[in-house]
């Protein structure tokens, strides 16, 4: 990384951006959280271990990882990850990167998430993100590129569809964060 920030968001949580020091980490979290470094959004992969990203550090320890993609002024989130959720570790690193993509000039930010994840659709509409498009069926092209992905997913759902949601950043936000 060629730009070095570190934002204390609380008295608990720090967000930093990623370090050389932190490969094996961020490979291995995304190997337990999903099944491969690899991430399959609209059809791509992304080797996220690849990708920029930020740390929160709570109490000292890694506790949660958010990896990103700017591309012609739009910035995609490719993962997030809290390894202690409900305590504001998710929204400290979704606040960072505002910031960030925001410095970098975005416009945009954007991810995919699939149907079963109620938690996500709850976290990032709460914090102004919409519902931009709905790919039904399209996981099943991304198990051809990554057969990792598995069958059902949260509570047990089958885990069928892509789902969009975006955030547009700057002056012609409607919509204020939480
Ligand atoms: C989605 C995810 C990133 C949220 O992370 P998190 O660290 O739990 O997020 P936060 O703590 O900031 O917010 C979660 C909830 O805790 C609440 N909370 C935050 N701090 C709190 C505190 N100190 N006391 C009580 N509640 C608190 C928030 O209000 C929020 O509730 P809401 O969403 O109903 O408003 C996390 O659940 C996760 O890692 N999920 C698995 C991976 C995933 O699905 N990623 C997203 C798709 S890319």
């Amino acid at each position: 990384m060629d730009r070095v920030e570190a934002w204390m968001t609380t008295s608990e949580i720090l967000i930093r951006t990623k370090e050389r020091s932190d490969s094996h980490w961020i490979s291995e979290l995304l190997k337990a959280k999903w099944a491969s470094v690899r991430i399959v959004t609209r059809g791509r992969i992304h080797d996220a271990t690849k990708l920029a990203a930020f740390l929160a550090i709570v109490n000292g320890s890694r506790a949660g990882l958010i990896t990103y993609r700017v591309e012609r002024r739009e910035c995609q989130i490719v993962s997030l990850n809290s390894l202690v959720e409900n305590m504001g570790v998710g929204k400290a690193l979704l606040t960072m990167l505002e910031r960030d993509a925001s410095s970098r000039g975005c416009k945009r930010i954007w991810l995919v998430t699939t149907n079963d994840n109620t938690d996500a659709l709850r976290f990032y509409q709460k914090r102004g993100f919409r519902i931009a498009a709905l790919y039904p069926g399209t996981i099943r092209d991304s198990r051809r590129l990554k057969p990792e992905i598995p069958m059902k997913g949260l509570d047990d759902i089958p885990i069928l569809d892509e789902i969009e949601l975006e955030k547009t950043l700057g002056i012609h936000q409607t919509i204020s964060p939480q």
